[in-house]
């Protein structure tokens, strides 16, 4: 036992994080007069929503004719046919509405002559169920849209009288008698430890891009909810598919928009030519992430890469008036100036797939609630456990995710996460007690890590275990990398008791929480590669080049992975086939959302 001392918190309900996904479910946890805090390692407008550029889908049919059928439609299609059905319809659905209910909240989004929601095409987001042309859905703030749904909600939340904790360090769940009744806490600045004691505990913590060696993700995003889960003995799931961007910045992997493309902008190889019109002739450089991706990859393999090395690709903007530019890309014409030395104007970006986001993580049905899967009961509910966001998996995205469907997913989810706390959470009844020894054991892994004294430092240990990830689970996948990388990872997992911490101090221990952190990111991976090599198909993300069909007989199916230490157990569930609403209700035509071959 630990001799840390604590200070007690009680609420109805904390949320841990405060991206888009946290700050709408605070917000809308706080408007029903539940007593609600915030808990988030980093100052709520830096969580890393801020970075979100493109857009938020939406079918407003600001620009065009669109409807909701259309949108879910793209996401299934998008989903390779592996998202639940009832949670891609409430996200297709209620997502106009969630867009109007951020306009008023105050987002200052771009505007048509008409004043109305400014929207741009993206990958994927087509008409007439993928017969029509592509439409312009993703609502935009130039390309700063998360910045400004950041800063919205945040505001929001105070206007609601949500308290937040900032620099707090979430460390585990406290769970008692089968249910979450709280999270310990590490408060950074003061290296003081806090327990909050919930009704609701919600899960808002991100992805786990920080696995991977090249990542578009901030360094904050280390899967800290996953992690926790992973600890507590409940399963991540479907953590196989890693989306890869099309578009990261060569070296840096600092993220340009698919927004550009969306704008005008096209991808060439080393002969100059737009091969996308090759590989997609309907979509073109609008095809869903998935696609472009792999075709980046062939491209450069066949060695019609472009630069010295032959190793990237171009993506022109040159040809697209200055205004234009100026008006909807300020962002990124920044960002190719910094981080690629390029002024947009003039010359192409030189651009490589990064990894960028992740379908899978703690499995929830569509209110969020986190699912404790049984042989009996594949959808039993966890009590007292929400996830949304990324570290989310409802499932909506599948095993591919369309560009623009992550901030919808953030606020669409976030706020059905607070409709169902409004009916589960009784605000008269007591908060639990403190359960002492969940804490202490909390408290002896946090100071085992502290006093780690073993030979290899965490930098170190994280690097191992990132370049494993890029090289073993990337875009295209072989059973020979999957297998060395699972034993790989298998061993890197291991030498986390080996940890050598230098930094012994509570205050500012940057040493500690990275160790802390990279503890989050190993069970997120192990079950990543785990996964994959069991998936013996191709789907979405999952490009296996010893699979290269799809399999719906076999793996229409979620694959759940229980992390404990460095062994992996795997499990499956099935996927949710039945829509919210049915046909003759006004819900979309079950045939139109049959399984068909990808074609773009
Ligand atoms: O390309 C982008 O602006 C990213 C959007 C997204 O991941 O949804």
């Amino acid at each position: 036992m630990t001799a840390y001392p604590y200070e007690v918190h009680d609420y109805d309900v904390i949320v841990v994080g405060a991206g888009g996904a946290g700050l709408r479910a605070t917000l809308g946890m706080a408007e029903q007069g539940l007593r609600t805090a915030c808990v988030t390692k980093v100052f709520p407008t830096r969580s890393h929503t801020v970075a979100a550029q493109g857009g938020i889908a939406a079918s407003l049919a600001n620009m065009g004719p669109d409807n909701w059928q259309w949108h879910m439609y793209d996401t299934v299609k998008g989903s390779d046919w592996l998202g639940d059905t009832d949670a891609m319809e409430y996200l297709a659905r209620e997502a106009p509405k969630a867009v109007y209910e951020l306009e008023h909240y105050g987002v200052p989004f771009s505007r048509t002559e008409e004043g109305k929601i400014y929207q741009r095409p993206f990958g994927g987001h087509t008409t007439e169920f993928g017969e029509g042309p592509p439409v312009q859905r993703t609502c935009a703030a130039a390309d700063r849209t998360g910045h400004a749904i950041l800063h919205t909600l945040y505001g929001q939340s105070l206007k609601e009288k949500a308290e937040f904790y900032v620099e707090y360090f979430a460390l585990d769940l406290i769970i008692t008698d089968g249910a979450c009744t709280g999270v310990v806490c590490w408060k950074l600045d003061d290296g003081t430890i806090h327990v909050f004691n919930a009704k609701m505990v919600v899960l808002a913590t991100g992805g786990y891009g920080r696995a991977y060696f090249s990542a578009t993700s901030a360094h904050t995003c280390t899967g800290d909810g996953g992690g926790m889960v992973a600890r507590a003995g409940l399963p991540l799931q479907d953590m196989e598919f890693v989306q890869f961007h099309p578009t990261g910045i060569y070296g840096s992997g600092c993220l340009i928009t698919e927004g550009a493309r969306g704008e005008g902008g096209y991808l060439t190889n080393s002969e100059g030519e737009r091969f996308m019109e090759r590989y997609a002739p309907h979509y073109k450089d609008l095809a869903p992430r998935d696609y472009v991706s792999r075709c980046m990859t062939m491209e450069i393999r066949e060695g019609r890469g472009v630069g010295p090395n032959k190793d990237h690709i171009h993506l022109h903007l040159n040809h697209l008036p200055k205004e234009s530019l100026e008006l909807r890309l300020p962002g990124i014409t920044e960002s190719a100036r910094i981080f690629a030395g390029v002024d947009l104007h003039k010359e192409p970006i030189p651009v490589l797939p990064t990894v960028h986001y992740n379908m899978g993580g703690v499995p929830t049905n569509y209110w969020g609630e986190v699912l404790n899967p049984t042989a009996e009961n594949p959808d039993a509910v966890f009590p007292g456990l929400m996830a949304v966001g990324e570290a989310g998996c409802a499932s909506v995205h599948g095993a591919n995710r369309l560009g623009s469907n992550s901030l919808i997913d953030l606020v669409v989810f976030g706020r059905a996460a607070a409709i169902r706390a409004g009916q589960v959470v009784d605000k008269n009844a007591p908060v639990p007690a403190t359960n002492v020894a969940q804490v202490e054991k909390a408290l002896d892994r946090f100071d085992a890590l502290r006093n780690a004294n073993g030979s290899i430092s965490t930098a170190d240990l994280r690097l191992e275990m990132q370049r494993t990830m890029q090289r073993d689970a990337a875009v295209f996948r072989t059973d020979k990398t999957l297998a060395e990388g699972e034993v790989e990872m298998t061993k890197i997992a291991a030498k986390m008791a080996d940890l050598k911490v230098t930094d012994r101090s509570l205050v500012w221990n940057s040493d500690l929480m990275e160790t802390l952190e990279l503890a989050n990111l190993m069970p997120n991976a192990l079950a990543t590669i785990y996964g994959a090599h069991a998936r013996t198909e191709s789907r979405g993300a999952h490009a296996h080049e010893d699979y290269p069909a799809r399999d719906d007989a076999n793996w229409r199916k979620h694959t759940l992975a229980w992390v404990d230490g460095n062994q992996v157990t795997l499990g499956y569930r099935a996927v949710h086939l039945d829509p919210l609403t049915t046909e003759a209700d006004g819900g979309i035509s079950l045939k139109k959302i049959a399984p068909a071959e990808r074609k773009f």
